[in-house]
């Protein structure tokens, strides 16, 4: 019997040309190098990619563009196969012609990092496989972004794509999208949704929090905002077989869904535009399992699992499927490294100790969130 493999979905690499490119830059996303950084004992180059950036950016090495490092990593934690993905915030900060060449450049180069991996040969797999990313830049032409998609299609490591919520300028419910969605529909790749903005930061008050707000509850509204509008502009009506994979389980999309089918109902504006209840569309959707709890597992994917019951159609109405289906492992490596000398990451174990812990799956089930359901999304089954 072939081993049950361990598939890692949510985890980043930054590629050594997208490193250098932010090394060239004197705005914010940018790396300063180490002697500018600070008067540490041990000066490491520190990334700065988001506002506000505690003690002059974060620390940055090679775990987070060395194949070796990943490779590392994944030996550590018994993660067999990983779907690596370019980090945020992508090329959003870019003008457009460059926006699209370094696109190619870093969709090339993510293919040759993964095709040159090792195999796991019993299984006839690599262990790296990869998101490409599309030049999603304000003013960027359709058929460019059309070209990247195919260029995607073609690379046979990349099995989809890592989106932020910005789309060209206007987010995920921009029409200027159908055609993108039609065409990565039809190529069948993955959409990684992956938050970078957070919230508007007054929320934040003035009290010295560090990242915490902006990361535990910025990045899962900024999800569940996109996600939610990419609903109720129709996206998954248009396009019944888009597969979109929401990282950080979701945010609070499955929490608040209910309520939403219920705004939409006393909206007959947005009502008469969507097929169906607010709440099929949620189990039409992949989750990582990066929530860090057994009972947020269990409750995303409880809720995913009842979709069937708000199918309009007569015929589908009332079936249920396990939501567990739809959910895959993730560690959002190099980020949430441990503080303390640990060998093992606590991000990492949290995540896994999370999905054995959940009490209403079976092993299968929980086997099926380690790697069986993330080797059927992307087709890796052999
Ligand atoms: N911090 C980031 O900037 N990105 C992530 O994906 C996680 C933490
Ligand atoms: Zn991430």
């Amino acid at each position: 019997m072939l081993k049950k493999l361990l598939v890692d979905v949510h985890t980043h690499v930054y590629l050594p040309r997208y490193a250098d490119l932010l090394r060239s830059r004197s705005a914010v996303p940018r790396i300063i190098p180490a002697a500018a950084a600070s008067t540490d004992s041990k000066p490491s180059e520190r990334l700065l990619i988001l506002d506000h950036e505690p003690s002059g950016g974060r620390p940055v090495g090679p775990q987070y563009w060395s194949r070796d490092e990943k490779l590392g990593f994944m030996d550590k934690h018994g993660i067999d196969v990983s779907i690596c993905s370019s980090a945020n915030p992508w090329l959003d900060f870019l003008p457009t012609p460059d926006a699209s060449d370094i696109a190619t450049k870093l969709n090339d180069d993510l293919e040759e990092y993964c095709s040159s991996s090792p195999i796991i040969s019993d299984q006839r797999i690599k262990r790296l496989y990869g998101f490409g990313m599309l030049p999603l830049v304000p003013g960027i032409s359709t058929s460019a972004l059309l070209d990247s998609v195919r260029q995607i299609s073609l690379l046979p490591h990349l099995k989809g794509l890592i989106m932020g919520t910005r789309g060209v300028g206007k987010g995920l419910d921009d029409e200027a999208l159908d055609p993108i969605w039609e065409a990565i529909e039809k190529e069948k790749l993955v959409v990684f949704l992956h938050p970078h903005y957070g919230v508007d930061n007054d929320a934040w008050g003035e009290k010295e929090n560090g990242h915490v707000l902006p990361l535990a509850l910025g990045f899962p509204f900024e999800t569940t905002v996109a996600t939610t509008r990419l609903i109720l502009a129709g996206v998954l009506d248009k396009f019944p077989d888009l597969r979109l994979l929401l990282a950080h389980s979701g945010g609070a999309l499955t929490q608040l869904s209910s309520r939403l089918a219920s705004c939409i109902h006393h909206d007959p504006l947005v009502a008469s535009r969507l097929k169906h209840d607010a709440r099929y569309y949620i189990g039409r959707l992949y989750y990582d399992a990066v929530s860090y709890g057994s009972e947020e597992l269990q409750f995303v994917a409880d809720t995913i699992g009842r979709s069937g019951k708000y199918h309009t159609s007569s015929a589908d109405a009332g079936s249920t499927t396990p939501g567990s289906q739809r959910m895959m492992f993730g560690t959002d490596h190099p980020f949430f490294p441990p503080l303390n000398g640990e060998i093992k990451w606590r991000s990492v174990v949290e995540n896994l100790e999370a999905i054995q812990g959940v009490s209403g799956w079976s092993q299968e089930q929980k086997e099926g969130v380690e790697g069986g359901n993330a080797l059927k999304l992307f087709n890796l089954v052999q």
